[in-house]
């Protein structure tokens, strides 16, 4: 049995690694115009795929590449530390506290929230501010569906996020690495959009400890630090808030963060990615704008300067 939190339960939440990837093969198309899920959400991709996506293309990760090549600082630096270290975090009992301009402010019990919500498969691009990439095959729900739970109050513009702060668990908080607990923000038609996802599993099975568990969020078409992990506070404010990554170096990571080719992090080209799982001498793939995600996407950001907004 896969998810811990079931509801309207289809024979895709617990569909094993190898029956997935057959399912894909079948529905190749789907795949290639980056979803895989709901029929909601295979509209909203529409059919064509994006130009280099023989370059860049939708092959999932295996679970293995996804869940021991990680970053999650509070469990240490190194790739492999939340792999070896995140089991010490306790995820059970969980709630989300959910609170500023909200009708129903409270911490929501995460078993009531999954009670709630329809959780989907979404296959996507992810593309960390590093210059890796991967592909998941993430199970989860829309956040704007968890948002509306609580009731978004007319004066919200922002919705601020906040990792869980435990270092007796987390080792690597008990160290200065980033200012804890890690805390990130989207704009609230950044949090509304449909492809903005909470995170609950990975190829139907629930998601591991390193990966955020019980539940993170997955923005896609943004670089990976805007996706945190292992979310216990969601607040909505009608001011921008404070980022871990900007607050840290904010010469260096913005608010938005949108993946953009043509925007250069001062230290290196954002210009191209390697992809997990290639191997030693795979060729460097090109980084698509907003992750592949433009056609969704590129809207929210109309006569925005990106290179103000990085
Ligand atoms: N969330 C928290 N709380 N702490 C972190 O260190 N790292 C971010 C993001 N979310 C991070 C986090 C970064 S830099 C990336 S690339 C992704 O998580 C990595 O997600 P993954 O390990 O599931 O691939």
């Amino acid at each position: 049995m896969a998810h811990r939190w079931k509801n309207t339960l289809t024979d895709r939440d617990v569909t094993p690694e190898a029956a997935f990837l057959n399912r894909r093969q079948i529905i190749g198309g789907l795949a290639g115009a980056g979803l895989l899920g709901g029929a909601a959400s295979v509209g909203l991709m529409g059919s064509a795929a994006p130009v280099s996506a023989q370059e860049n293309t939708m092959e999932p990760n295996s679970w293995e590449d996804i869940t021991t090549y990680n970053n999650f600082y509070e469990f240490g630096t190194g790739k492999e530390d939340p792999a070896r270290y995140a089991h010490e975090m306790t995820t059970s009992p969980w709630s989300v506290e959910i609170d500023g301009l909200v009708d129903r402010p409270g911490a929501y019990q995460i078993e009531d929230i999954m009670a709630k919500m329809i959780v989907e498969e979404r296959l996507y691009r992810f593309r960390c501010v590093e210059a890796w990439s991967m592909v998941i095959p993430w199970n989860g729900f829309e956040l704007k569906d968890l948002l509306e739970l609580a009731g978004v109050q007319s004066g919200a513009k922002y919705v601020a996020f906040e990792t869980l702060y435990r270092p007796e668990e987390m080792r690597g908080q008990r160290r200065a690495t980033l200012p804890w607990p890690y805390v990130e923000g989207l704009r609230l038609d950044e949090a509304m959009h449909p492809l903005t996802i909470m995170a609950t599993g990975i190829y139907g099975k629930d998601i591991p400890n390193q990966n955020g568990a019980p539940m993170r969020l997955v923005v896609p078409w943004k670089y990976g630090f805007k996706s945190i992990k292992s979310v216990v506070r969601i607040t909505l404010t009608d001011t921008q808030p404070p980022t871990t990554w900007n607050t840290a170096i904010g010469r260096e990571y913005g608010f938005y963060s949108n993946v953009n080719p043509n925007v250069d992090h001062p230290r290196w080209s954002q210009a191209t990615e390697r992809r997990v799982g290639g191997g030693l001498f795979a060729k460097r793939i090109p980084t698509l704008m907003f992750n592949g995600y433009e056609e969704e996407v590129a809207s929210l950001y109309a006569g925005m300067d990106l290179t103000k907004f990085y």
